[in-house]
């Protein structure tokens, strides 16, 4: 040990070491320093956009990909990584020039021909192809990422399985605008966020649609969602465009789907403030996912017929979770307890049982069951979907609620959905604004709540 540390002692003071640069480059972290996610995301820039080209043939599972990132260094970079996992890539281009790369594992190391200079603004170009595998996780993320199905696919990627379709900076805390080219069979349609740029248009037995989502978004609520679906498009009561679509084993659907997705929303918006985005709806598909994912703009139902009260949780995530992303998974309890309060104030607004009521129930389970003994403020990574995260998430804000009394709390709601708008949070960042709307010291109140691994009195 002694004779090792003198050694790096001798090498730091050697006189043959570089002088220090002050326009220095480096290769780019494989990871965004997310430290429950080492190898997701990436360091060294921030992505402002992706526009995605996406050829997809269901009958061979074929999908050809021209992904084009639009970034801007943090650092220096002589080199930086994407995250791509399987897949073939041919070619990676940097600002027009060809550029060298490995692929190895999840990440894509890219080396441009020249390095980047700190604050420049590249853009980097990938074409790849190959069949998409998606992630299967032993724990309790089922199966994620681009699914291919009967008909198409079914593509809900959270937490980290867009890079089993494109290659991205894979993390809530780099969210970005996105355009989609979705090329598919004839009579095939293919569903992603925002909304249609323009009519479907069909050459040689082909069909390319192209959506526009313009809000900035994380990378795992994109989606390229594809296969054989009945449309019903139009406007809330509110004024919000709509977008509902269905499997044809799910035709039934499809008028509830649309018309509650739009009641829905136009009610969140009076509690949470105003729709962030620029449509709404919702999607069925026929894959038996065991989930639903709040993909921007048209959440995802995954082969069944969903309820109120989970398109009440789903849209409420329009505001909890993708205009307000996380910046660390271990805060998973501001998307879920959220999302999950949420439908009990869709019970309570619908003369259901009240808030107040599902809590006391909750409250009443025994002490040895194991939302007691998992606290939601810190997701674990081997198991970020515990029910604590959402339940006693949701407990948390009732818990809030009630020390801090209505009109506050509401008013809470408003003005966090407002200051973060399209933003990244953490769960210092709702402690302190409670703190500040309320006048009160809620440190006991939320730890109680989220650290502590037994049940709050
Ligand atoms: N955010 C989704 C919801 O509660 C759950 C997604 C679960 N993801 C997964 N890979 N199982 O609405
Ligand atoms: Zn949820």
């Amino acid at each position: 040990m002694a004779l090792f540390a003198a050694l790096i002692s001798v090498l730091a003071c050697s006189p043959v070491s570089e002088p220090h640069q002050s326009n220095a480059y480096q290769a780019g972290a494989p990871g965004i320093g997310d430290a429950d996610f080492p190898t997701d995301g990436n360091g060294g820039y921030d992505v402002s956009h992706y526009g995605l080209a996406i050829d997809y043939t269901p009958a061979t599972k074929h999908l050809q990909g021209v992904t084009t990132v639009q970034a801007s260094a943090t650092e220096g970079l002589s080199s930086f990584n994407l995250d791509l996992a399987g897949l073939r890539v041919r070619e990676v281009s940097v600002d027009g020039s060809s550029a060298t790369f490995t692929h190895k594992g999840n990440e894509l190391t890219v080396t441009p021909a020249a390095p980047i200079d700190k604050q420049d603004r590249f853009t980097v170009k990938v074409v790849y192809d190959g069949t998409p595998q998606p992630a299967k996780d032993s724990a309790n993320l089922g199966t994620y990422g681009f699914i291919p199905t009967a008909d198409g696919a079914f593509v809900a990627s959270e937490p980290n399985g867009s890079k089993t379709w494109f290659p991205s900076n894979d993390h809530p805390a780099d969210k970005a605008t996105f355009d989609f080219a979705i090329t598919v069979p004839a009579g095939v349609t293919a569903l992603a966020n925002g909304e249609l740029t323009g009519r479907p248009t069909t050459t040689d037995g082909k069909t390319t649609f192209n959506w526009s989502e313009r809000h900035p978004m994380a990378t795992y609520l994109a989606t390229a969602t594809v296969g054989k679906f009945q449309l019903r498009q139009g406007a809330s009561p509110g004024g919000i465009p709509t977008v509902a679509a269905v499997d044809p084993k799910f035709a039934s659907v499809l008028d509830k789907l649309y018309t509650e997705s739009g009641r829905i929303t136009d009610y969140w918006s009076t509690v949470f403030g105003p729709y962030p985005f620029s449509s709404t709806g919702g999607v069925v598909d026929d894959y038996s996912a065991g989930y639903a994912l709040e993909n921007q703009t048209k959440p995802l139902y995954g082969g069944f017929d969903p309820d109120e009260m989970i398109m009440a949780h789903e849209l409420a995530h329009q505001w909890f979770g993708d205009s307000l992303s996380i910046k660390r998974w271990k805060d998973l309890w501001l998307n879920e307890g959220f999302a999950t309060y949420s439908e009990w104030l869709w019970s309570e607004h619908m003369g259901k049982r009240t808030a107040d009521e599902i809590f006391k129930t909750v409250h009443a389970r025994p002490a040895g069951d194991p939302i007691w003994s998992y606290p939601p403020g810190q997701a674990k990574p081997g198991d970020l979907f515990n029910e604590s995260v959402y339940t006693r998430g949701a407990m948390a804000l009732h818990a809030l609620r009630k020390a801090i009394g209505d009109p506050t709390f509401f008013k809470l709601l408003k003005t966090w959905t407002a200051r973060h708008r399209y933003g990244n949070v953490t769960t210092k960042d709702f402690v302190d604004l409670s703190e500040q709307l309320s006048g009160k010291n809620l440190d006991p109140l939320f730890d109680a709540w989220l650290f502590q691994p037994h049940r709050p009195a």
